[in-house]
């Protein structure tokens, strides 16, 4: 039996790719190449397997899921697939609600007919919206303050309806804020375009792609007066997925469809991870505090109780560790995978 990983060449789910193979599964990845490269599905394979099945498909698309589903045997499944950018979706919500909805329900329906019933998906701590209480609980308010937020809250809703009717066990895993790399330096998130991520902008600014990192907002109502965040690394959130594949194959393990905050419970400010970066580089990252982003909120870190509770899971990298991570993965490959 095989698990599925649509957005597997994307920067989490090639992670969770290598995570997932290094667990023992039988890994095949579908991905568009929307927003990756057929050179991150070779770093992949060269991680893995030189053989590793990839099919370039869309998600939303259910006769090719179907088609991959039966062929590979595939009995369990992580939808990653989606676009993820804030600012690109409020430039184009229509296109943002069309590929993300439109996955998880080609997802869902390829999954449906095939009778595949277990499925983790990809959410956002997004969907908790500006918090006003922290640490955020999976029973925190839920709200969102952009298009692509709005996305990740209809897929959960579309995922909880077809639980509790068409027999589907779903984990919703509200990811925090990802970084890092793989340890070899040899997988890592590579932006198109200007990274509107903080820990990539900065990574390109330590090599010299960017001028200076413009640190969004020094006069918020926290320590330091910059944003506050929690931050874990992309192996700590990769093996996460395999931990809630094992609790979904766990005959005592969850069923119906259930949310879980994966993050690592401790809120850093950008003014921290700056710090931290300049030490772990060697070298201070040039930086300038201006006005805020909109639509930015103040601080958010995550309770991770259920996790550690459900899924016997807890991150234990630290931000350092991120960042050294990080800064391997953007020195060896200073323009991504494709320079
Ligand atoms: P990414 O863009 O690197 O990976 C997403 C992958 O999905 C890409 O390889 C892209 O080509 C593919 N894709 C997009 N639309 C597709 C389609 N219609 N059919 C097939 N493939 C398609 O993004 P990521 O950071 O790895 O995020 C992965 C998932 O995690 C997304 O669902 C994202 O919303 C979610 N998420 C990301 C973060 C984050 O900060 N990176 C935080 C919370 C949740
Ligand atoms: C982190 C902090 C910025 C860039 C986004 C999505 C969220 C989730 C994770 C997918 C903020 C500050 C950033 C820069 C800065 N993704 N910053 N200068 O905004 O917490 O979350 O990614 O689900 O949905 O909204 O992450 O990395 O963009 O920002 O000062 O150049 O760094 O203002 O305080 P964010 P981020």
């Amino acid at each position: 039996m095989a698990v599925l990983v649509t957005g597997g060449a994307g920067y989490i789910g090639s992670h969770t790719a290598v995570a997932l193979h290094d667990a023992g599964r039988q890994v095949v990845v579908l991905d568009d190449l929307s927003n990756s490269s057929p050179a991150a599905v070779d770093a992949l394979r060269s991680l893995t397997r030189p053989d590793l099945p990839f099919v370039e498909a869309d998600a939303a698309d259910v006769d090719s899921v179907g088609r991959t589903l039966a062929d590979h045997r595939v009995d369990e499944v992580v939808h990653f697939a989606a676009f993820k950018s804030v600012s690109g979706s409020i430039s184009d919500p229509e296109g943002y609600h069309r590929n993300n909805v439109g996955c998880t329900a080609g997802v869902v329906a390829a999954m449906r007919a095939h009778g595949v019933s277990r499925l983790v998906f990809s959410s956002s701590c997004t969907v908790y919206g500006e918090p006003n209480h922290v640490p955020v609980t999976e029973a925190s308010p839920i709200g969102a303050t952009n298009p692509y937020g709005a996305t990740k809250i209809a897929c959960e809703e579309l995922l909880a309806a077809e639980a509790d009717v068409g027999g589907l066990d779903v984990l919703l895993l509200r990811y925090f804020n990802p970084v890092g790399s793989h340890p070899s330096g040899d997988l890592g998130e590579d932006p198109q375009g200007v990274p509107d991520n903080l820990v990539p902008y900065l990574m390109q600014v330590a090599v010299g792609r960017q001028e200076r990192l413009a640190v969004f907002g020094g006069d918020y109502d926290t320590p330091d007066g910059s944003a506050i965040r929690d931050y874990l690394h992309v192996m700590d959130l990769a093996e996460g997925h395999v931990a809630a594949l094992n609790a979904l194959a766990d005959g005592d393990g969850p069923t119906g469809c259930t949310a879980v905050n994966l993050g690592t419970g401790t809120g850093y400010s950008v003014l921290d991870v700056v710090a931290a970066a300049s030490r772990v580089i060697g070298q201070p990252v040039p930086h300038e505090v201006v006005g805020r982003r909109a639509g930015d909120i103040e601080r958010i870190w995550a309770d991770p109780a259920l996790a550690i509770d459900l899924l016997g899971w807890r991150a234990t990298r630290s931000l350092d560790e991120m960042l050294v991570d990080h800064w391997r993965w953007q020195q060896r490959h200073p323009n991504g995978y494709e320079a």
